[in-house]
C-alpha cells in the first residue's frame, strides 16, 4: 500500500489535516500565507503555548480549531531560513506522511514556494516524493494492519500547479520503480523463484520497451556457467539468468551494466545455515531486486543511455543432490573454484553473470549489487553499504550519489593480502578463504574482482541494508529498495549537461 493521490493544488481545500510548518523561532513558514495572515497568527500563538520548538523533522498535531480542518500538523523546519538539501526536503516529507497519516483521509501541505531555502527547483516535489516513498507498506498478507492508516489524498500547495504535476511524473516513476523492488524483495521464497521472478520481470519491463532475454539451465550449461549451475542443483527450482536491455543511448555507446545477485532463498545449502535468522534469506535476491527496479525507473523516465541489467536467479538449497564442500567447478571464465562453504554462493553465481555480462556486452562500467556477506553488516552495520572498486573516479561518483540520495556508501579496500588468501591447492581459488584471514566483505569482493576483465567495476554488498526493521527515512518496516534510488541518480549524473538541460524528464535541480 501506498498513498495513491499526491496531488499539486493552489491552496488547501477543505477539510482534512492542514500541514504548515515552524522555524525554531515560532516563525511559521511563509507557505501558510495561502491560509490567510489570521490564521497564521493563531496557529503561531497557539504553537508558542505548547512545548513545540520547531526542531527539524519533528511534528506536532491537534485538533483545529482554526479554519475549516479537521486536525493540523505543526512540522518543524529547524532553524529560521535555513538551506535544504533535496535530501532534507525527503526527510521532510517523510515525516510530514508520518505525522498524518493516522488523522484524517485528507491532507493539505501549506509549505513551499517561498519559505524553503534550497537549490531545488520546486520544494514540493521533493516533500512530495519523500511522503510518497515513506507511505510504502507491505500489507498484501496482512491488510488490517493499516487500519489505522487513514490517509488517502496528499495535497501539496504550489504557485505553480501545471508544472508542479508535470515535473512530479519523474519523480512518481522512480518511488514506482522503488516500490517494485521493495515488493519483490519483500515477497516470500514460496512466490519469488527464479522463474516467477523472471515472469515479474517479464511483465514490468516488456511494455516499457526494454528487451528480456531468459536463459534456461540449458542455455546455461552451453555457455559454462557451471558456478552458478552448481548452487542451483540442489533446488527443486531451475535457475534463470534474466538480461535486460535497455537502449536509450546511440547504437555505438557502450552501455552501463548492472549484476544483481538473486538468490531467491539463500539456505546455506549442505552447509546449512542455523536456524535463528534463517527466513530472512528470502531477502537474498535483493541485487536482482534492485536490477528491476532501476531498469524500471531508467525506462520510464526514458533516459538517453544505454543500461544491461542482468538478474542471476537461484535457490540455495541442500538436497541429494546438491553442491558439497570439497567439489571442484570450471566457471565459465575456465578459472577453477574450490568449493569450500555451499554458503558462500552469492559470489559464484555472480562470477557468472559477470563474465557473461561482459563478454557479450563490452560494458563500460559494470556495477553489481549483492546481499553478499553477513561480515559487511559487522563492518558498516545497517547505515552504509560497503563499496569495493578498481576506479577512484567510480567511487567518486556512487559516493556522491549515495550522499545526495540519503543511499550511503563506504568504500573498502581491496589488497593483495586477502586476493591470496582465496588461492586453492587443488584449483584457482577457493569459495571462502580461512577464517582467520577475516575480513569477509573483503576476501568475497577479491573473489569477484578475479572475473573482472578489462572494465571499470564496482561491487556494492548491501547485506546490511536492504531491509530495515527501525523506522529509517523514507522507509518504514521491511525491504527498503536500497539501490533502486542511488543507481538511478548515478546514472543521470553520468548525462551529459546539455541533455540534462533538454530533457524534460530529468531532475537535476542544480542544472
Ligand atoms: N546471503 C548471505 C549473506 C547475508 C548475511 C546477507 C546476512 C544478508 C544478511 C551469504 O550468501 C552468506 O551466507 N555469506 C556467508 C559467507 C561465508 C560462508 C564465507 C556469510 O557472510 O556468513
Ligand atoms: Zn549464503
Ligand atoms: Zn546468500
Amino acid at each position: 500500500m501506498f498513498v495513491k493521490n499526491v496531488s499539486f493544488v493552489t491552496s488547501p481545500s477543505l477539510g482534512g489535516s492542514l500541514v504548515v510548518g515552524i522555524y525554531e523561532d515560532g516563525t511559521v513558514g511563509a507557505g501558510a500565507d495561502v491560509l490567510g495572515g489570521k490564521i497564521v497568527d493563531e496557529i503561531a500563538q497557539y504553537v508558542r503555548k505548547t512545548s513545540f520548538y520547531g526542531k527539524l523533522f519533528e511534528s506536532f498535531s491537534f485538533v483545529s480549531s482554526f479554519g475549516e480542518h479537521n486536525h493540523v500538523l505543526v512540522i518543524g523546519l529547524g532553524k529560521f531560513n535555513a538551506q535544504f538539501s533535496d535530501l532534507d526536503l525527503e526527510k521532510i516529507g517523510a515525516a510530514i506522511y508520518t505525522g498524518v497519516k493516522k488523522l484524517d483521509k485528507k491532507a493539505s501541505v501549506a509549505i513551499g514556494d517561498s519559505d524553503i531555502k534550497s537549490n531545488a527547483k520546486m520544494p514540493q516535489l521533493l516533500l512530495a516524493f519523500g511522503s510518497l516513498l515513506k507511505s510504502w507498506d507491505f500489507d498484501k498478507y496482512k491488510p488490517t494492519k493499516n487500519e489505522k492508516v487513514k490517509l488517502s489524498t496528499l495535497e501539496f500547495c504550489t504557485g505553480n500547479v501545471a508544472d508542479a504535476e508535470f515535473e512530479f511524473k519523474k519523480y512518481k516513476n522512480i518511488a514506482d520503480a522503488v516500490f517494485l523492488a521493495r515488493s519483490v524483495v519483500s515477497e516470500p521464497a514460496n512466490v519469488i523463484n527464479p522463474l516467477s521472478l523472471a515472469a515479474i520481470a517479464e511483465q514490468e519491463l516488456a511494455p516499457l520497451g526494454i528487451n528480456i532475454k531468459v536463459l534456461d539451465p540449458k542455455v546455461m550449461q552451453d555457455l559454462g556457467m557451471n558456478a552458478l549451475l552448481g548452487v542451483a542443483q540442489g533446488s527443486a527450482n531451475e535457475p534463470r539468468m534474466a538480461v535486460l536491455s535497455w537502449n536509450g543511448g546511440d547504437a555505438s555507446d557502450k552501455p552501463v551494466a548492472f549484476v544483481g545477485k538473486g538468490v531467491t532463498f539463500d539456505s546455506g545449502g549442505i552447509s546449512l545455515k542455523p536456524e535463528e535468522n534463517m527466513h530472512e534469506m528470502t531477502y537474498d535476491m535483493a541485487g536482482s531486486g534492485v536490477v528491476l527496479g532501476l531498469l524500471k525507473a531508467v525506462a520510464l523516465n526514458k533516459l538517453p543511455i544505454n543500461v544491461v541489467g542482468i538478474m542471476a536467479m537461484v535457490e540455495n538449497m541442500p538436497s541429494g543432490t546438491a553442491q558439497r564442500p570439497g567439489d571442484i567447478v570450471k566457471t565459465m571464465s575456465g578459472k577453477t573454484v574450490e568449493i569450500r562453504s555451499t554458503d558462500a554462493e552469492g559470489r559464484l553465481v555472480l562470477a557468472d553473470a559477470i563474465w557473461y555480462v561482459e563478454e557479450k556486452f563490452s560494458p563500460k562500467i559494470i556495477i553489481d549489487i549483492a546481499t553478499l556477506t553477513g561480515a559487511i553488516v559487522v563492518a558498516l552495520g545497517h547505515e552504509f553499504a560497503g563499496l569495493f572498486t578498481n576506479s577512484d573516479e567510480l567511487a567518486k561518483q556512487l559516493i556522491e550519489s549515495g550522499d545526495a540520495t540519503g543511499e550511503k556508501i563506504w568504500r573498502m579496500p581491496l589488497t593483495e593480502h586477502f586476493d591470496k588468501s582465496i588461492n586453492s591447492e587443488v584449483a584457482d581459488m577457493l569459495n571462502t578463504s580461512k577464517p582467520s584471514t577475516r575480513g569477509g566483505s573483503i576476501t568475497a569482493a577479491q573473489f569477484i574482482k578475479r572475473f573482472i576483465r578489462d572494465v571499470s567495476w564496482a561491487h556494492l554488498d548491501i547485506a546490511g541494508v536492504e531491509c530495515t526493521s527501525d523506522e529509517i527515512f523514507v522507509c518504514t518496516n521491511g525491504a527498503t529498495g536500497f539501490g533502486v534510488h542511488l543507481l538511478y541518480d548515478f546514472l543521470e549524473r553520468m548525462l551529459p549537461i546539455d541533455c540534462v538541460l533538454s530533457s524534460p524528464l530529468l531532475r537535476r535541480s542544480e542544472a
